[in-house]
């Protein structure tokens, strides 16, 4: 059944491509975001498209005030929560202005959206919350403190969501995609540009190695239709999962960190990101035993 569904971030990346998906699927599609061109486009190609930023509450009224008027009083029948951006550094050296713009957006900006349009589902007695957390909501990597852990509390705020508000007629599901091709790499290496900057920081040796991880990284990411196919479902399935991983090879992930001890995964971890020194794997074993 065709669903009027309005998405966060849908100006590039995962959003973008759930937007145009779901569109083709015969959804009415709401596409919001920042950039105005991106949003143009969004509209030629027919899609409803409106300026919001996750982050400001005036934004996020002046949405609900234009979907009340597209959808004749309606209101959603889905929300996906996908605006986000990634915090890279060590979380010694980042400043905190910049850890609370991380949460402004992947947290509490996602939790002020979902306020909005709540009360009309809940009212109504039907609606779908899918909110884009992240493989990295359940595993961490060295370098990404402040990013996954937006990712955990995202997992945690839809964890609870999904008990509280079931009662009226509202699923909540968490979409986790692993590393996917979008402009999400270039945006945290943006964010990461002026850490790298500075020789005299403890970390400038690791931190100078980065970009080489990206570029190795980007040849395993998955198109972003896999995530857009999952969305679709956590939308219009009648018993919705409480958590889609896509693409599901990356369910591996998780799994692997519960099963092997902490140490030895710290360590595999820490090779992988270039942070030298500490113990061996054999050491580590010792340790846990
Ligand atoms: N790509 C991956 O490997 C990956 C993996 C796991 C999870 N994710 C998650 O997937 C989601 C989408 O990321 P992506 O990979 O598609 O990256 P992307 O291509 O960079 O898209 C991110 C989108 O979020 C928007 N956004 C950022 N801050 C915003 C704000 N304050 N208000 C409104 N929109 C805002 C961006 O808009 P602007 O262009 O205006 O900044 C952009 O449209 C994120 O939540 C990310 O954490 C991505």
């Amino acid at each position: 059944m065709s669903q009027t569904i309005l998405i966060t971030g849908a100006t590039s990346g995962i959003g973008r491509d759930a937007a145009l998906y779901l569109h083709s699927r015969g959804h009415t599609v709401i596409a919001t975001g920042r950039n105005e061109r991106a949003l143009a486009e969004l509209r030629e190609a027919g899609l409803h498209a409106l300026r919001l930023d996750v982050t400001d509450p005036a934004s996020i009224d002046e949405t609900r005030r234009e979907v009340d008027a597209i959808t004749d009083g309606y209101g959603l029948d889905a929300l996906v929560n996908n605006a986000g951006y990634g915090l890279l550094g060590p979380l010694e050296m980042l400043s905190d202005a910049d850890v609370r713009a991380q949460f402004e957006t992947n947290v509490f900006g996602l939790l002020a959206v979902t306020r909005a349009f709540l009360p009309a589902m809940r009212g109504r007695g039907y609606g779908r919350i899918v909110n884009v957390s992240s493989v990295g909501g359940r595993i961490v990597f060295p370098l990404g403190g402040a990013y996954h852990a937006t990712k955990y509390a995202v997992e945690a705020m839809s964890d609870a969501l999904r008990m509280e508000v079931r009662q009226f007629g509202v699923e909540v599901a968490i979409i986790e995609p692993g590393y996917i091709d979008t402009g999400f790499t270039a945006t945290t290496m943006g964010h990461l540009e002026k850490y790298v900057d500075d020789p005299s920081s403890p970390y400038a040796d690791t931190l100078a190695m980065a970009d080489g991880a990206a570029a190795k990284l980007a040849r395993f990411a998955a198109k972003p239709r896999a995530v857009s196919k999952a969305i679709e479902r956590a939308i219009v399935s009648r018993y919705p999962s409480a958590r889609y991983v896509a693409p599901w090879i990356n369910m591996f992930g998780p799994w692997i960190r519960y099963l092997m001890p902490e140490r030895l995964v710290d360590w595999v971890l820490r090779k992988v990101a270039g942070l030298a020194g500490g113990q061996s794997p054999a050491h580590a074993l010792a340790a846990d035993a």
